[in-house]
């Protein structure tokens, strides 16, 4: 006879701790009510602008036709890797040190699984891009934030680190830094100075930088893209996160990057077969076969500066109070000065009274009542959708 064992009684749930401890999910029910209204959506970052390079879709379709529709390298084609590395300002192997992902989404996740363990402490610095939290929350980490301070005038300094709460952070525990330059929420970048002292304190305490750069390619002003790859302090402890999803506007096409030194990225590269044994083959090579980073194909950064000034001059016509990104496709508008709801009502009323969904400012801070005070607001948008925005906006 087999015996029976009953089930582990401390064990209540069918999900995991971890899973269960995942933020998200709370605007789903703004999302489903602006679509049911029809509204202009400017919450979330999918590229309404520029236009997918017709390039780009022209070599997907010849790889597709020309067979390439199987599994391919894990750690990504040769043309690709190839065509990234040509963009950096610093040059990277891109036979040891790069490794094509599904996605800056998945960059993140295989970075984390490769370098914490559970219980180990990654900073963050607050406001964030929300999908940190729970990258770091999966990886079995704990986020220890760090709050920028708020920009203290429309033209002063915008979004700054608070460098004796920065040294504070940095203990025994950390692992890692999570930075994100341009921004997403605040748009801002990150200075030769910010990094000088990241680097200090990494160096002192052995931390690694973790530095999402997806929107490398989206510098307004004439600005240089400065990445942790370029400080030479930083050389071996950090691990750059890019993409193509937003500069080229093939969010669906999931191809993103890390780039390491050589040692890490052999072990980023086991991780990567196991969490999704390599991004889209077909797609991959219509990206190695197009002039990425053309002035002909990358256009993003023109028009995008372009939206991002319609925008700016929209918010300001609202009433709304907020730093001009030097990069990215947000802008994080301060709402104190037009209303005196928490940023969920504001959205909501906006949303009724003119049909134009901004996001909430809450999910990108770890003080919710800081994060009540903004909203989001994505201007990567064709020219007819800011112009119907602002026609609803200030009706
Ligand atoms: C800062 C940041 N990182 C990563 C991503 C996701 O990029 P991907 O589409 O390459 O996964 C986004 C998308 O909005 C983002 O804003």
């Amino acid at each position: 006879m087999i015996a029976m064992t009953s089930p582990a009684p401390h064990r209540r749930t069918a999900v995991s701790a971890r899973a269960q401890r995942l933020p998200g999910g709370k605007l789903a029910e703004l999302f489903a009510l602006a679509r049911e209204r029809g509204a202009i959506d400017l919450a979330v970052g999918v590229p309404g602008a520029p236009r997918t390079p017709e390039p780009l879709v022209e070599e997907a379709v010849r790889a597709l036709r020309a067979g390439a529709n199987q599994y391919d390298l894990p750690q990504g084609r040769v043309e690709v890797r190839n065509r990234i590395a040509e963009s950096f300002a610093t040059p990277a192997d891109p036979d040891t040190e790069l490794t094509i992902t599904v996605g800056a989404t998945e960059a993140l996740c295989v970075a984390l699984f490769s370098l914490v363990d559970p219980g180990d402490e990654v900073i963050v610095l607050d406001p964030y891009y929300e999908n940190f939290l729970g990258a770091v929350e999966l990886a079995g980490a704990q986020p220890r934030f760090v709050r920028l301070l708020e920009p203290e005038a429309a033209c002063g300094p915008g979004w700054r680190i608070d460098q004796e709460a920065l040294t504070a952070a940095f203990g025994p525990a950390t692992r890692a830094i999570l930075l994100n330059t341009p921004s997403n929420p605040t748009g801002q970048s990150l200075s030769t100075e910010d990094f000088e002292l990241i680097a200090a304190l990494c160096e002192r305490w052995d931390v690694i930088v973790i530095s999402d750069e997806v929107y490398a390619n989206l510098v307004f002003d004439d600005q240089q893209h400065l990445s942790a790859a370029d400080v030479p302090a930083l050389r071996d402890r950090s691990v750059v996160i890019g993409s193509l999803s937003k500069s080229h506007a093939v969010s669906g096409w999931r191809l993103g990057f890390l780039r390491a030194r050589p040692g890490l990225t052999s072990v980023f590269r086991r991780v990567h077969e196991i969490t999704t044994n390599g991004a889209s083959a077909p797609l991959q090579l219509a990206a190695g076969f197009t002039d990425l980073f053309d002035a002909s194909v990358l256009t993003a950064a023109k028009e995008l500066a372009a939206a991002r000034n319609t925008m700016a001059d929209l918010l300001s016509r609202m009433g709304l109070s907020f730093r001009v990104p030097q990069g990215g496709c947000f802008i994080l508008a301060d709402i104190r000065s037009v209303t005196d709801e928490p940023c969920e009502a504001y959205v909501r009323r906006v949303l009724e009274e003119s049909s134009v969904l901004l996001a909430p400012g809450t999910p990108f801070f770890a003080d919710k009542q800081r994060g009540s005070n903004y909203v989001r607001v994505a201007f990567n948008r064709s020219p007819q959708v800011l112009t119907a925005a602002r026609r609803q906006l200030t009706h």
